[in-house]
């Protein structure tokens, strides 16, 4: 028999995520639709944007945070675009996203010395042979292989290279080091449950630096320039964006960033993303057939929560009943990644709900290994 209880919401995909538990479509009423984005109350609408995340994720005061196009992917590629060139590069590819930033690097920017350090899915690469004296890229949170950075020890206090840091399935969810970062990244879609549309982009003091002093030899769009002949755009950090946003996105990600203050700020969605992580964790503990795609305990993602099952076969056939149910929706891992499961424990995530799920899993497991 199935099981009597269903998740309230059967949302667990690992982006774009769950909305806030009781979102609707009124909490984006006050949306100043059909305005100019550079007309005052929008662009204050975009600035609070920036000062609510900013405040948030405890990023520290001399820091600064801007609205970019293209989500997440056009955060990291505006900062690679603009920042690398005049240090060796280590790029970190551990999962598909990171491994899209190494393709970048090599293939497309072709920098010169760049060093690649690969890891396959649950792994993460020998981070000891990192040198502090070259830039750095790496994402926090592997969401394709729900493998994340398991503390920041690896990174030096005092490193000459900038750290540029993907994290857009880390921000809201966990610690982020601010001191040994240089640039952090996110998009709206992910732990807050916002529209997909804009990515954030975080500039440490040393990395505004170096997009000061540094003139990039290969052509930059319009699209990615985050300096002009007087230097940086400073209004990028401060609501200007460097083309037209959504204000219904804008609206959105403003509920979103609420909902957070309202249920008490970072420490308040952390609970919220290590509760569903251990509810998960207790159930891979008590199912011998289940186990963390991550290899190293101390490096397991409570955000995107990869599972392996003894079954390949069964986990596929468990995804897609679970989908015809329309208890769970999303659950199967990522195109590229090995068979299992990839649940989403974010913070919008009621932690009640993945143990409801869980039971169901456990139903269609089994019945699809006896069937
Ligand atoms: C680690 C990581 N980097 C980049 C991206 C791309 O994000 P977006 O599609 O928001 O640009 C994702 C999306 O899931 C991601 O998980």
């Amino acid at each position: 028999m199935p099981p009597s209880h269903r998740p309230a919401c059967a949302n667990f995909s690992s982006g774009p995520c769950a909305k806030r538990p009781g979102w609707s479509l009124e909490a984006l009423n006050g949306a100043l639709l059909g305005r100019s984005h550079r007309a005052a109350a929008p662009r204050a609408r975009l600035r609070a944007v920036i000062e609510k995340s900013g405040a948030l994720l405890g990023m520290p005061p001399d820091w600064r945070l801007g609205i970019v196009p293209g989500s997440d992917t056009g955060a990291v590629e505006i900062a690679l675009w603009s920042l690398l060139g005049p240090r060796p590069v280590d790029v970190l590819a551990f999962e598909s996203f990171s491994a899209a930033w190494a393709t970048d690097i090599v293939a497309q920017l072709r920098l010169p010395g760049a060093r690649v350090f690969s890891a396959p899915y649950g792994e993460l690469p020998d981070l000891a042979r990192l040198d502090p004296a070259h830039d750095v890229v790496f994402a926090w949170n592997g969401t394709t292989s729900g493998v994340r950075m398991p503390n920041a020890d690896w990174l030096a206090a005092d490193r000459a290279g900038l750290a540029i840091c993907d994290a857009t399935s880390a921000a809201f969810a966990m610690d982020l080091p601010w001191d040994r970062l240089d640039v952090v990244t996110w998009s709206w879609q992910k732990c807050l449950g916002g529209e997909a549309a804009h990515g954030m982009l975080a500039l440490s003091p040393r990395a505004a630096q170096r997009l000061q002093t540094h003139r990039p030899s290969w052509p930059m769009p319009k699209l990615f320039r985050l300096t002009d002949a007087d230097g940086i755009i400073e209004g990028i950090f401060r609501g200007d964006t460097i083309n037209t946003p959504s204000l219904l996105c804008v609206e959105d990600a403003l509920d979103g960033l609420a909902w957070a203050e309202t249920i008490g700020g970072l420490p308040a969605l952390k609970a919220r993303t290590e509760a569903n992580l251990a509810v998960v964790a207790a159930w891979v503990a008590r199912t011998p057939h289940a186990g963390f795609l991550a290899r190293d305990p101390g490096s397991i993602s409570p955000t995107a929560i990869c599972l392996t099952l003894e079954n390949p076969e069964a986990a596929r056939a468990v995804a897609a009943l679970l989908e015809a149910e329309a208890v769970a929706h999303d659950i199967a891992p990522y195109r590229d990644a090995p068979p299992g499961l990839r649940l989403w424990g974010g913070p919008t995530v009621d932690a009640a709900d993945m143990r409801a799920l869980l039971d169901w899993v456990d139903w269609a497991y089994a019945r699809e290994v006896h069937a």
